[in-house]
């Protein structure tokens, strides 16, 4: 597939039924679509995002109110970037998208997330660093515990 033109996506908030297809066919492969669903997605503080291409999602996250070291953060959940959309900045713009957006709600929330372990360059890369051992997710694999440091 020839480079993309990123101008040519969109990037918004979106409901949480415009990203499930995408989230199962790359965190979810093999499992029910129910499994591409995470507790807390309804609620009422989560948000989730997309970039999408002529109205189809090709990139999502969603960012949920959850704890870190006992104060409010934001906890990142279901990155994704379709396959043939890889490596083409999409993920990094729809993660800076989402930060400031996250940023203009709560300003002095810190983000954290389980990070897969393959994935884990991909999050250095926008500014994330490791903060615990690998440990096993189950369904999902090892991970590591990563929080954003700013790029
Ligand atoms: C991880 C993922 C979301 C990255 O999305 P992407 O749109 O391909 O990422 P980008 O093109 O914006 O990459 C930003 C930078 O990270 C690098 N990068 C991307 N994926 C990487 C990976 N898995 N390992 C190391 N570096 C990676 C890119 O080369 C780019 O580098 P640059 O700063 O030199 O330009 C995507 O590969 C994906 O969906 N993987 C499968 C699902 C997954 O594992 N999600 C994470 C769950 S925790």
């Amino acid at each position: 597939m020839p480079p993309i033109d990123l101008s040519q996506l969109h990037l918004g908030q979106v409901s949480v039924d415009m990203i499930v297809p995408l989230r199962h066919r790359m965190l979810r492969q093999n499992l029910p679509l129910e499994s591409a669903r995470f507790p807390g997605d309804d609620a009422a503080a989560t948000l989730h995002f997309a970039a999408s291409d002529c109205g189809i999602p090709v990139c999502c996250l969603t960012l949920m109110a959850a704890e870190w070291e006992g104060r409010d953060a934001w906890q990142l959940r279901g990155m994704a970037t379709a396959a043939e959309y890889h490596g083409q900045g999409v993920g990094r713009r729809l993660f800076a998208y989402a930060f400031s957006e996250a940023r203009r709600r709560n300003v002095d929330w810190p983000m954290w997330c389980n990070a897969r372990v393959s994935a884990i360059g991909f999050y250095q890369r926008v500014g994330w660093g490791v903060v615990s051992d690998e440990f096993e997710i189950p369904l999902a694999g090892p991970h590591v515990k990563m929080v954003y440091r700013g790029e």
